[in-house]
């Protein structure tokens, strides 16, 4: 069933759980995640790039994964990820996104939290003030649809790591329902060992009752990710990992499948099976 993203993030950490969020650039790889969710017997996250969202296929995508989130067994909700455009905000929106992050973590302070606003009135006068926004505050250094080693732990994105003091303020004029952070996370593969600022998150966690979100998740070890939740992160973002498995999959599997008779049915059958296998992983990950 399709739920509104804070609820069902909020009713995670009330169990101390998190719940993670996996980009999706295609069907396969969604109805892969729904599968594990519904074997888990918990909820999940779609996201869309923005990248996709721009596109009128993408916005297709976004429509066709609300329906899956429609007829899913457990809380399933679709989310518009890192959008700073407000066109493309308004049109994944009203081809069924029910939530957004609204994205102005690269912009000066002031005109991140502008930017915030202006969505939700984009938003309100569209008729959709029941979607959910997420903000950022604090850059997250590499690129969220291709991965290259960046160095761990410094908070080398353009704002660098989230600036705890400016957490209250930030999110009462926002508005914003949930918060991601910037403590070391990293888009794509981190160089080394990933070094996340625990003494940050925990600074930033005081200072609002809104759940965190950590992006960056890939490459973030689960003895890591399970003292989440108790930080307040209700909401973990994957999409390197997965990708890369789906990738690694289809590499290995397209010869053999090629060889079988031009077998597409069989080689999206491996395609499901990996995403379906690490979306089971992290989902037991945050949960413990
Ligand atoms: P990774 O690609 O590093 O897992 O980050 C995903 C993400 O944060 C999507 O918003």
């Amino acid at each position: 069933m399709r739920t509104r993203l804070d609820h069902l993030v909020v009713s995670a950490l009330q169990q101390g759980a998190a719940v993670p969020a996996f980009t999706c650039y295609d069907f396969t790889t969604a109805l892969a995640v729904v599968e594990a969710a519904e074997a888990a017997g918990r909820g999940a996250i779609l996201l869309v790039a923005p990248k996709t969202a721009a596109t009128p296929n993408g916005l297709r995508l976004i429509s066709a994964l609300r329906g899956l989130a429609d007829s899913a067994g457990v809380p399933i909700a679709v989310q518009l990820d890192h959008a700073s455009d407000l066109r493309v905000i308004a049109d994944a929106v009203a081809a069924g996104a029910d939530s957004v992050l609204a994205d102005g973590s690269s912009l000066p302070y002031e005109e991140n939290i502008a930017l915030v606003r202006e969505a939700r009135a984009v938003l309100e006068a569209q008729g959709h003030a029941g979607v959910v926004i997420e903000a950022e505050l604090g850059g997250l250094a590499g690129d969220e649809d291709r991965a290259f080693g960046l160095d761990a732990g410094t908070g080398t994105g353009t704002a660098g790591l989230t600036d705890s003091a400016q957490v209250e303020d930030f999110v009462a004029r926002t508005g914003a329902q949930l918060l991601a952070v910037a403590v070391g996370n990293v888009h794509g593969k981190y160089k080394g060992e990933p070094q996340l600022r625990w003494d940050v998150l925990q600074d930033i966690a005081v200072r609002t009752h809104i759940p965190l979100v950590l992006h960056g998740a890939s490459g973030i070890p689960a003895e890591e990710l399970v003292k989440a939740a108790a930080m307040n992160v209700g909401k973990v973002n994957f999409n390197t990992e997965l990708r890369t498995g789906v990738l690694a999959t289809l590499e290995a599997q397209t010869g053999p499948y090629r060889a079988d008779g031009e077998n597409l049915q069989g080689l999206l059958g491996k395609w499901n099976a990996s995403a379906k296998d690490f979306a089971a992983g992290a989902l037991s990950t945050l949960t413990k």
